[in-house]
């Protein structure tokens, strides 16, 4: 295989399309939008992450990218389209079979088509069944369209980490399932040549669930400790504490509570599972709606600090999904910063600072300003500069010396030698003393 063609020029794909490029492979990426072509084709990345930006520029000036808004025929095509939910949290799926109606027209025998996209079981081969509906010259036995499609169709998930992205596009290991033993061979030749760690081979289906599988793994467990946390501020304890003391259990690795969990996969994946089995995952869905509360939760804590304040002034700190990344993407900072403004954005003030995020529609404002007369600091995001902060130097601006952290990430004990009332997302306050 010698050329790629990659749909969807984002966070998976853009990486993915200049990594071919740069291991030799003529590549054509594809997107819908004429901005993200006209950036990509002069050398620039519309996302920020990691290293990308050389990449990208390396991988235009050497003439092995270019990108279009329409697919050309290739070797290999790579759909690394956005895979949303709808309204009632059903997989929306339509840009997968968008993506894929475009390159059916250019398909040949030989051909591989991988989706990337993060979906639901048996998407696969439905993309594979539409290919073969659509191209009967491509099918060898009209008896069994799909098994005798002359087309390799695989899935290959992506579990990268945003900040991370393109060495873990290389360095993790992959899990690839084609539709038959010959795609997934396919699909695995083609991801060595640019992948380091191990390459596990399986059907789709199995791939599609693992993918699945892992975001709901950690979508499940963070809602345990969300769950805990609430707990423990009822009991007047310390989530952490306990979360600290549990984990010197050999075989106990609890994760993290937070103010909600967000971005573009463990917030999404477990629902494509509970669309599709309402009855048999009571479970993931428990999981997905205690973790979708988590905002809510915060804003009435939220209430509680500036109650009998008549114009409060909220310095939210963060809006993105999570700590020292851009991806703002579901992210519950946001939610709970929309909250607040429909609180007190008229009587009060709310205001939001990020200083990774790149939103148009938010109204951020530097540091400097968001503590501006605060009469409460709500720490939403564990970002280095946050943790970083000198409250001795915010004690000089706000109004009122409070500050509630939600993830956990300042140094309390010197904010509160700097004379603030620290509170902490998880951590209670003890009705009475413990006794001894
Ligand atoms: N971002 C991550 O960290 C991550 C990690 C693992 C898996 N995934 C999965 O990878 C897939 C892609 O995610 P992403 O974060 O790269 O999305 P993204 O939103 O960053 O990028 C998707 C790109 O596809 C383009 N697009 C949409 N429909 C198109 C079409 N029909 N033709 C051409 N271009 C089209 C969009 O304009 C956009 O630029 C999703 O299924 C996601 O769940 C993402």
């Amino acid at each position: 295989m010698k050329s790629v063609c990659v749909i969807g020029l984002g966070y998976i794909g853009l990486p993915t399309a200049s990594l071919f490029a740069n291991a030799g492979f003529k590549v054509k990426g594809v997107d819908a939008k004429e901005h993200v072509v006209e950036m990509v084709n002069s050398g620039r990345n519309h996302i920020q992450e990691v290293g990308l930006r050389t990449m990208v520029e390396a991988a235009i000036s050497s003439g092995q990218l270019s990108a279009s808004l329409e697919p050309a025929c290739s070797d290999a095509f790579i759909i690394a389209v956005p895979t949303p939910f709808g309204p009632n949290k059903e997989p929306d799926l339509s840009h997968v079979f968008a993506a894929a109606r475009k390159i059916i027209p250019l398909l040949e025998v030989g051909n591989l088509v991988v989706v990337e996209s993060t979906v639901p079981p048996g998407t696969t081969e439905k993309v594979a069944e539409v290919i073969a509906a659509e191209r009967p010259d491509l099918v060898a036995d009209p008896a069994r369209p799909v098994a005798s499609l002359q087309v390799h169709v695989a899935h290959c998930p992506e579990r990268v980490l945003p900040g991370r992205i393109l060495k873990e596009l290389v360095e993790n290991d992959r899990v690839i399932g084609g539709l038959n033993a010959e795609s997934t061979e396919c699909a695995v030749d083609l991801y060595k040549r640019i992948v380091s760690g191990t390459i596990y081979s399986t059907d789709a289906t199995t791939a599609e669930m693992v993918k699945l599988s892992e975001n709901t793994f950690r979508d499940v467990n963070i809602s345990l400790v969300n769950e805990l946390a609430i707990i423990c501020e009822k009991l007047g304890i310390s989530v952490w504490e306990v979360i600290e003391l549990a984990n010197k259990h050999p075989r106990v690795k609890m994760l993290t509570p937070g103010p909600g969990v967000g971005g573009h996969c463990i917030a999404v994946d477990p629902w494509f599972i509970v669309s599709e089995f309402p009855e048999d995952s009571n479970l993931i869905k428990a999981a997905r709606l205690r973790n979708d509360a988590m905002p809510a939760l915060v804003v009435e804590r939220v209430k509680k600090l500036v109650a009998g304040i008549a114009s409060p002034v909220i310095a939210c700190l963060g809006a993105s999904y999570k700590g020292n990344v851009g991806d703002a993407r579901n992210s519950p900072a946001i939610e709970i910063y929309e909250k607040l403004l429909a609180l007190y954005g008229e009587k009060g003030e709310v205001r939001i600072n990020d200083m990774y995020v790149d939103e148009k529609d938010l109204p951020l404002v530097s540091l400097r300003e968001v503590i501006e007369k605060a009469d409460l600091v709500l720490v939403l995001v564990d970002h280095f500069e946050y943790r970083a902060l000198d409250p001795l130097e915010i004690a000089k601006k706000v109004r009122r010396k409070v500050v509630f952290d939600t993830r956990n990430t300042l140094n309390h004990e010197r904010w509160r030698a700097a004379g603030f009332a620290v509170h902490v997302l998880g951590s209670g306050v003890r009705a009475t003393a413990p006794k001894g």
